[in-house]
This record gives C-alpha cells, sequence and structure tokens, in this order.
C-alpha cells in the first residue's frame, strides 16, 4: 500500500519548493555544471533520449531548462513548466541569448495539473522533481503526465539513487523504493524500455503503453 500525504501537507512542499528554487535560481546552473555526478546524469540522458526532429516534447519541472535546451538544439517543439517563477525566468534570458526558436511555451505550472489536452506529446521528461515529495505524489504526477502523452510516447524520468542513502544528507529529500516505483509505473501501464544508475539518480525511460485517462 502507498503511503499517502494529505493534500495541505503537499501543498506545503510545493509552497517550499517554490520559495527555495526562486532564491537559488541566479546561481542554479553554476552549481549545476560544477558537480560531477551532474555530468554523469546529462551524459547519460543523452544517450537515452533520443530524440527526432519534429516531435513534441514536454519538460516537467524544466527549471532553468538545461535538459529542454538540449532536446530543442536536437529540433524538436519543446514546452517547459516549472512551479517557480525565478527559474523559469532564468530560462526565458537564455532562449533570448541563444535565440532558440523551437521553444514554443515556457509557463509557471505544477506537475500534478499539466495544463495540456490528453495525448498530446511524444516525449515528456521530468527530471529531479520526485525526491522532493512522497510516492504518492510520485503517482499523481505520473498518471499525469501518461494523460498528456500519446499512445508509444516516451518518459524520461528519474528517482535518487537509494544506495547512495549517505550523500542525502539534505532534509527534504525522499529515497523512494525502486521496487515500489515501478510498481507504480507497471499499474499505469508504461513499460520500462531502460533503467540506468548515473551519477546519483536513477533514471528510467518508459514507454506509454495505452492512453490515459481524459479528465
Ligand atoms: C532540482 S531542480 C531540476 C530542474 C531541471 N529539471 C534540471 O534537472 O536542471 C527541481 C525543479 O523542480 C521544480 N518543482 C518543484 N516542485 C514542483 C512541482 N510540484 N511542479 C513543478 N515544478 C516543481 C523546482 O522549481 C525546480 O526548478
Amino acid at each position: 500500500m502507498l503511503e499517502v500525504m494529505d493534500q495541505k501537507s503537499i501543498e506545503r512542499i510545493k509552497k517550499f519548493m517554490r520559495k527555495f528554487y526562486d532564491k537559488r535560481a541566479k546561481f542554479y546552473d553554476e552549481i549545476q555544471f560544477s558537480n560531477q555526478p551532474f555530468h554523469e546524469e546529462l551524459d547519460s540522458f543523452k544517450r537515452l533520449v533520443k530524440i527526432k526532429g519534429d516531435e513534441l516534447v514536454l519538460d516537467v519541472a524544466t527549471g532553468t531548462g538545461i535538459y529542454l535546451i538540449e532536446m530543442a538544439k536536437k529540433g524538436a517543439i519543446c514546452y517547459g513548466l516549472d512551479i517557480s517563477p525565478n527559474m523559469l525566468n532564468k530560462l526565458k534570458n537564455k532562449i533570448e541569448k541563444l535565440k532558440i526558436d523551437n521553444i514554443k511555451e515556457v509557463r509557471t505550472g505544477e506537475a500534478d495539473k499539466l495544463p495540456y489536452p490528453s495525448g498530446m506529446f511524444d516525449w515528456i521528461t521530468c527530471i529531479g522533481l520526485l525526491e522532493y515529495y512522497p510516492l504518492s505524489y510520485a503517482k499523481n504526477v505520473l498518471t499525469e503526465i501518461k494523460r498528456v502523452l500519446k499512445v508509444d510516447g516516451k518518459c524520461f524520468i528519474d528517482i535518487p539513487n537509494p544506495s547512495l542513502g549517505d550523500v542525502y544528507r539534505l532534509k527534504h529529500i525522499y529515497l523512494h523504493d525502486p521496487k515500489k516505483f515501478e510498481e507504480i509505473c507497471k499499474e499505469l501501464q508504461f513499460t520500462v524500455i531502460e533503467k540506468k544508475k548515473a551519477g546519483l539518480m536513477i533514471q528510467y525511460l518508459l514507454k506509454n503503453l495505452i492512453l490515459g485517462k481524459k479528465f
């Protein structure tokens, strides 16, 4: 059975996250690029996520868009969503500076309430989010991702590697049991195409077998 957290507590985490990342936005890229595990994670992402030019991609919890920009460089039609306005402002500055014209939309929003129609995207990525929330929220996010993914669409998503527990001394990290996470994937009718340990994370490449519920 999944431990379910009440909605008020989830909203409290979201509020904390928004404030935390609004403050961190200024230094986020600098911190990430100076961190070795991040480079391993990014390299592995590049190996696993093979996007074709004209595909529609959504990056959930896109932050400053490090991964979104990688996908835009491949010619994908990109959408990014995040709860922190300051992280998104950093992303918007980068888009302008790099003159990228295939990032169609960058908007504030929450991972469990995606403001897009059902079956819209070929790819959805969600990187560095689930460790901040209990598994019940991870399930809500995956359910929502499934809804907006096409049939046969792919999802790249990660959770922290729990065997590296010592590294995660931060109070606000949830070390999910990969088996429980995979059970949720199975229940939602995602197939695990690839599972890779990279940096501090376990990365999953999932395929959506059937269309999610329309709400
Ligand atoms: C560790 S950062 C990852 C950013 C980006 N995916 C990357 O890997 O560089 C986590 C991001 O999740 C966002 N976030 C936290 N809770 C969220 C939620 N419930 N819905 C959408 N975004 C959220 C934060 O604002 C932050 O930008």
